[in-house]
Formats: C-alpha cells, structure tokens, sequence
C-alpha cells in the first residue's frame, strides 16, 4: 500500500502515522492557566531532542473534531512552563483517565487520583507518583498549521529533573526494568518496556564495525544466519585472529548462531575462526 496524504481524510492519515510512528513515548504534561487553574494531560508526540540546551518537545494538536486548541496549549501560551513526565505501568490508567476532555478549569489530578506535589522552579505542580518529572520553562511554541489535527510543537527547556531513587541502578543511572515506562502504540494499545521486550545491541561509539561486505564470502553466503545476525557479527572492528583456511562447517555455522542469538559474539567469532 502507497498513501498520498493528499489524497485520503485527515483522520485516516492519523491513524496511520499513529500506527507506525511506535511506540511513542508518553509525556504527562502539568500546566496550569493564567488564572491559577491546574491542568493534566498526556501527550505522545513526545520527544527529547538535545542535552545541551536540554530540550524535550511535545504537541498538544488542535482538535481534529471541531478545530479547538487544547487546554494546555492555551495554558501554556498563558504561562509558558510545564512539568512533564514520565508514565510508568502502574499509573497508566489514571495517565489515560487524565486525557478526558474535562471542561477548561477542571484539575486532572484530582480526577485521576494523582498527587500534586509542589514544583521548585515553576508554577505547575508535579505529579508525585511519576518515577520521573522534568520541570520546564517554554522556550518557543510553533504552530504546525490551522486546519483540525495540525500540530503545536511546545519547545520545553528542562531547569530541574526530579527522579525517583528507586529506579536507580547501583551506579545512579536510571534502570530501564526499575522505570518500567509505558509507550503509546496506535489505536488503543500500548507497549510496556519491561522484561523480554528490552535487550541491549552493543553498539560503543567509539568503535566501528568491519561491516556486512567485509565477512567473509563463507558467512555472507550462508544460510545459516539472517541479515541481521549477519550484522551482528560484523559489528566487531577486526575480525578475530584465527586459521586463514578454516571453513567452518555447516553445524558449526548452526553453534556459532546460537552463541550469537545468545549475546556471547566473542564466543561464536572463536569458533568460526577455528
Ligand atoms: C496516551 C495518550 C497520548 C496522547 N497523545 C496526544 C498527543 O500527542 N497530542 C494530542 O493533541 N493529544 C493527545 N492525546 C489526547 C489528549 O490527552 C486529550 O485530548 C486531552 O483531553 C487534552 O487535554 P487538555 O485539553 O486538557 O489539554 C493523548 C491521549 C492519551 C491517552
């Protein structure tokens, strides 16, 4: 299938890039208006974008049904700061209840059983429960378009990050299984980063890897490895020392692909060098 944006109803376009572009981390964004009113809600066209200025972005579109702006965009052309944060799965329902279309003034704290927590820089408060909360001022907001669903991007510059002690590993750094954050997939699903669905590729970038071409003639013809595992292996910057003239044979080929699907590369180049 080719889609022309042009040529198919704005909400059908949508739901495709919603469908693809995944999964797309969600940003709880605290607000609050001009007259002192208090407003939550999450938002998945969400990303950071520099650390130096460090910088997150999210939109919060104009409404696809009628063409109205949302409440924290009109909050945060008021006072231009926000708290953002991160959901994790044991607040992914109440992130959700918070997205209701409440009436401007209602507070999405109190319907979604949140706590404030008072903010150290700016207005907003934070949402207590957040493993992570990032407070920001606004640096630029730049309007996408007019039409219904046209984006606005909100360009948040991060002045103090609060995280949770206990999604941090013994060094300080921040433990993906501990955060257990949510993602936004399309439709109603949404995707959990926690046990099987995270690994590591070690990927130093200080090193460069030989490269697929570079294999040899045995591994690249072999049918014994995908493409991808084939990249794997060529992810080393020389390929081992070993016996010029050993071909390994084909059930070696078969234990070298395990030790590979396994994470132990070192291992399964050992024994295709012989
Ligand atoms: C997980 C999740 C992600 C969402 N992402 C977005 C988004 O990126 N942009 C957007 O305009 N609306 C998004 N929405 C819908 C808004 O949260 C919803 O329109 C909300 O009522 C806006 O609140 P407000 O008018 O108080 O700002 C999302 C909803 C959910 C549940």
């Amino acid at each position: 299938m080719i889609i022309d944006p042009k040529e198919i109803p704005v909400p059908k376009m949508h739901s495709y890039l919603l469908g693809a572009v995944v999964p797309r981390p969600i940003a709880l964004a605290s607000t609050i208006s001009a007259a002192g009113e208090v407003n939550l809600s999450p938002f998945s066209f969400f990303n950071c974008f520099s650390a130096n200025p460090p910088i997150v972005v999210f939109s919060p579109a104009r409404r696809g049904r009628d063409n109205t702006t949302k409440h924290t965009y009109e909050n945060v052309k008021e006072v231009p700061e926000v708290v953002i944060h991160v959901v994790n799965y044991a607040m992914v329902e109440q992130a959700s209840l918070a997205s209701c279309e409440y009436p401007r003034g209602v507070n999405e704290f109190t319907k979604a059983g949140l706590t404030e927590v008072r903010s150290e820089k700016v207005r907003p408060p934070r949402v207590g429960e957040s493993p992570v909360a990032l407070e920001c001022k606004v640096n630029q907001v730049i309007e996408l378009g007019s039409g219904g669903a046209a984006g606005n991007l909100v360009i948040c510059e991060v002045l103090l990050m609060h995280i949770n002690d206990d999604v941090l590993d013994a060094q300080g750094r921040i433990d993906p299984y501990q955060l257990d954050a949510v993602a936004r997939m399309g439709q109603d699903y949404y995707c959990r980063a926690s046990g099987d669905a995270i690994f590591s590729v070690p990927k130093p970038n200080e090193k460069v890897g030989i490269g697929i071409d570079q294999l040899p003639a045995y591994l690249r013809k072999s049918k014994v490895f995908s493409a991808n595992e084939l990249a794997r292996l060529a992810n080393v910057e020389k390929i081992p020392d070993g016996n010029p003239m050993h071909v390994p044979s084909e059930r070696t080929l078969m234990q070298a692909r395990e030790l590979l699907r396994a994470g132990r590369t070192d291992e399964a180049w050992k024994l295709l060098v012989g």
